[in-house]
């Protein structure tokens, strides 16, 4: 699995911290499987994961509105995309269980979702702030 490293940084706090929290949670996730409680600790890691990146999306709404960004309704679109595929593989990997295979490798593509999201809007988003002064 890609790790979240200096590459997705980029360079205003709010979002940097979220997203290295998100990230964690992937690495937790893949620890918790090697445990003996395996299902009902990554059970709660998949719901924790996403009610954060349901929380940090509407960060990053509230802090496109507030500084007037003009790509609001990109970044918006892109969030509501990336949620519905998430709501989906977490939906789909709690009904097959979190260790089976296919589970597995949904991690993966989960965690590239969200990597390229960081690595794309959300970048363009960040830049924008710290252009403006507002990092
Ligand atoms: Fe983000
Ligand atoms: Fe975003």
């Amino acid at each position: 699995m890609d790790r979240y490293g200096d590459a997705l940084v980029l360079g205003v706090d709010t979002m940097d911290n979220e997203h290295r929290q998100l990230a964690a949670l992937f690495v937790e996730f893949a620890a918790a499987m090697k445990k003996e409680d395996a299902h009902q600790r990554a059970k709660a890691i998949v719901e924790k994961a996403l009610a954060l990146t349901n929380e940090h999306f509407e960060h990053e709404e509230e802090l496109m509105v507030q500084t007037a960004y003009p790509a609001i309704e990109d970044e918006k679109f892109h969030h509501r995309n990336l949620r519905l595929k998430l709501t989906t593989l977490v939906g789909d990997a709690l009904n097959n269980g979190v260790s089976d295979p296919v589970t597995m490798r949904n991690l993966g593509v989960m965690q590239k979702l969200l990597f390229a999201h960081i690595d794309g809007p959300d970048r363009q988003l960040a830049n924008y702030l710290i252009a403006r002064g507002s990092a």
